[in-house]
């Protein structure tokens, strides 16, 4: 039998309700940190257990769900401290809710121009093209994002929506849509007529980078996908198109497709998305490719670099 003390890291109004302690009628090498969590939300409900977050007294860091309690040191009497994380919002809704901003408002400004401009705009062949690319690369992760990543993650504090929303909704949403269907990119405008952004080769080339672009990036989720057994969170080396070269070839192929977008529009709401999106990705794969050679360490694969090949 293990008896387990609880103490809240901070007080609040669902870690004031806490049990003074939880009691299991198994061994220490038999109970796991989830079911320390499910005791305690069997005492108070509204304290699920996504929103719990628990650690050795004295220490900060979150004890893994999957270890016993014998795994992660605690001993005889130990105690451990319970944090609340906050209303929670589960992992694969947030990045439905991003990708949906672009998906209504793209249609939204390219078919409703008078609400936008003041009146009519005769489309031209790029803007076209760049709303049938948007359009796809959304379709395409809402997709990716139901039946395709395998989470290890299974939900988010719900304050991530609005933030994690607006890189979507305000930069490739609405700057990117207002930007582009605007009678400056119109059939008729100085910036489009007579100049390389009317030229069907041009065009049909930067439209080519972009599909070879998508699909690429659509093969290495496929990959990642494969790694991971259903239900389990493990991580393994992936290996095969692309990442012979990078550890996230994922970020490279999406930076490729909005190189193509930027180069077909030259336009500065793309290239500000492009320097965002790249930027971010950038930090990500850095850390990735950090992850990668300590956790795997030898059997790493050398040479490999974490986002550009042979550069960074
Ligand atoms: N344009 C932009 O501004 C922008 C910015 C960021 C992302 N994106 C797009 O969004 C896509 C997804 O981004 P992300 O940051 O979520 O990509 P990611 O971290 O590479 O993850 C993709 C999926 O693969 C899983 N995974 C990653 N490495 C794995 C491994 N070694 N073994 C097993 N599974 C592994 C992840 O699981 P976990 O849940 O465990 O991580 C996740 O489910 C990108 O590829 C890109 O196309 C675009």
């Amino acid at each position: 039998m293990v008896t387990v003390a609880i103490s809240a890291s901070k007080p609040g109004s669902l870690t004031r309700k806490l049990p003074e302690a939880v009691t299991f009628d198994k061994p220490l090498d038999a109970v796991t940190i989830l079911d320390v969590k499910k005791a305690i939300a069997a005492k108070n409900p509204k304290f699920y257990t996504s929103r719990q977050k628990l650690s050795l007294k004295g220490d900060n860091k979150a004890l893994p769900d999957g270890k016993t309690l014998k795994e992660v040191g605690v001993t005889g009497n130990a105690e451990l401290s319970v944090k609340d994380l906050g209303p929670q919002i589960g992992w694969k809704t947030v990045f439905v809710i991003e990708y949906a901003g672009p998906l209504v408002i793209h249609p939204l400004i390219y078919y409703l121009p008078q609400l936008f401009y003041g009146g009519p705009v005769q489309h031209s062949t790029l803007q076209t093209y760049v709303y049938a690319g948007v359009m796809f690369h959304f379709i395409k992760r809402e997709l990716e994002t139901l039946f395709i990543h395998r989470f290890s993650h299974g939900t988010m504090p719900f304050r991530n929506v609005f933030k994690n929303s607006a890189h979507y909704h305000l930069l490739s949403g609405l700057l990117l849509a207002y930007a582009i269907y605007s009678p400056t990119y119109s059939a008729n405008s100085p910036w489009i007529r007579g100049t390389i952004r009317e030229n069907p080769t041009f065009l049909m080339s930067c439209m080519g980078a972009f599909l070879f672009a998508e699909l690429s990036n659509l093969s290495t989720h496929l990959t990642l996908r494969n790694l991971r057994p259903a239900g389990t969170t493990t991580r393994a080396i992936p290996m095969g198109y692309g990442f012979s070269l990078v550890s996230c070839p994922n970020y490279l192929f999406e930076t490729i497709a909005w190189t193509a977008i930027t180069v077909m529009t030259g336009s500065w709401a793309a290239a500000l998305f492009w320097v965002v999106g790249t930027g971010q990705m950038a930090v990500w794969a850095k850390d990735k490719h950090r992850n990668y050679k300590k956790q795997f360490g030898d059997k790493y694969p050398r040479g490999r670099k974490a986002m550009f090949p042979f550069v960074f």
